[in-house]
């Protein structure tokens, strides 16, 4: 498809090419217009009331804010419209049914990067697509398959430019929005994220709960030239999930939520079905990958809707250096003459 199509002529192509994705191409649809006028709530900003105006708990204990439960209504609205059974929504305790015959379930974060809405930075929405499964007494059968199920996945960034960054299986493509068409557009046909990097991003704050494999491997990358990584690093946390993996699958770079050591974070913070599933098909089909620091995410299956796992993506040679300070090949952990004898993040 050549740059500046819109959305709809691409999918009506995808689905004249392979007929079974039809369903899913009128479910994305559904999203990027439920994403369009999302976009428009969150581009007046403070002009359209406080979207940082604090309520109940979601699933998960976060507090909600007035942009989450906006954002949750507005997509479960447009999947209504959708051939969607059953959606697992961040803002939803258990699986939500919509029409029953349908062949779809889908997996979303109406608002990605809670903690940006009112600070005038970027936040998102993220979804996988799957094939319902149907068993008798299991509610979430449909998300109990690892991620590699997933049809189709995306997320749309509301940043300086709202962008949706899809794949369907075969590449991954980024649409920008075209405000005054209200049409997302082709910009990059198929992403190929550069095999090496100089780039990470963890939430530092938290370096005394960590792992120690990403101890380890974060005092190496701050040891640069000098260390046996060999080169010298840069760092970038944005606190928004899509942000920080759409800098990743623009230019490369690797991103770390590990698990750590305090309460509850053992599989550190982001959910499985609705974040680290779809970025990790969209990480693979740009020619990166994903992992939970040793294990492919995608092939990893839920056990509960709202499962937290460990997430490293990126550029391939990182995510790869990752796992061998997870498997124990790299022996460099225990010396660090940086931070004196010890090393000061180490344990
Ligand atoms: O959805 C969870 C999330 O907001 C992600 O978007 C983001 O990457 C992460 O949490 C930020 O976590 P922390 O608050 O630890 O920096
Ligand atoms: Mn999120």
């Amino acid at each position: 498809m050549a740059t500046g199509s819109r959305l709809d002529t691409c999918l009506a192509e995808a689905v004249a090419a392979e007929p079974g994705l039809k369903d899913t191409a009128a479910v994305i649809a559904a999203i990027a217009e439920a994403a369009t006028d999302i976009s428009e709530v969150i581009g007046r900003g403070a002009l359209g009331g406080d979207l940082a105006a604090t309520g109940a708990h979601n699933s998960d204990g976060d507090v909600q804010k007035a942009l989450d439960v906006i954002a949750h209504e507005r997509v479960t609205a447009a999947l209504r419209t959708a051939p969607v059974a059953e959606v697992a929504s961040e803002e939803a305790e258990g699986v939500m049914d919509l029409d029953p015959g349908a062949p779809l379930a889908v997996a979303i974060d109406p608002l990605d990067g809670s903690s940006n809405i009112g600070v005038n930075m970027a936040v998102g929405t993220i979804f996988g697509i799957r094939p319902v499964v149907r068993e008798e007494g299991n509610p979430i059968a449909s998300f109990t398959t690892p991620g590699r199920a997933q049809i189709a996945a995306g997320f749309v960034t509301y940043g300086p430019a709202t962008a949706l960054v899809l794949t369907l299986g075969h590449g991954t493509q980024v649409y920008v929005l075209d405000r005054e068409a209200r049409a997302f557009r082709l910009t990059h046909a198929a992403l190929d994220v550069p095999e090496a990097a100089r780039e990470y991003a963890i939430n530092a704050s938290n370096a005394r709960h960590w792992d120690l494999p990403v101890k380890a491997f974060i005092e190496d990358c701050l040891r640069g030239a000098e260390g046996p990584r060999d080169k010298d690093f840069n760092m970038r946390w944005l606190g928004s999930l899509v942000a920080d993996a759409q800098r990743v699958l623009m230019r490369g770079g690797v991103f770390l939520y590990p698990g750590d050591g305090r309460k509850g974070y053992a599989q550190g913070r982001l959910r499985l079905l609705y974040e680290a599933a779809p970025i990790a098909m969209l990480m693979e089909q740009a020619g990166a990958g994903a992992t939970d620091g040793e294990r492919r995410i995608l092939d990893i299956a839920a056990t509960g809707i709202h499962e937290r796992v460990p997430l490293v993506f990126g550029s391939v040679e990182e995510v790869a250096c990752v796992a061998t300070y997870y498997d124990g090949r790299n022996h460099a952990a225990g010396r660090s003459p940086l931070f004196g004898q010890r090393g000061l993040m180490r344990s």
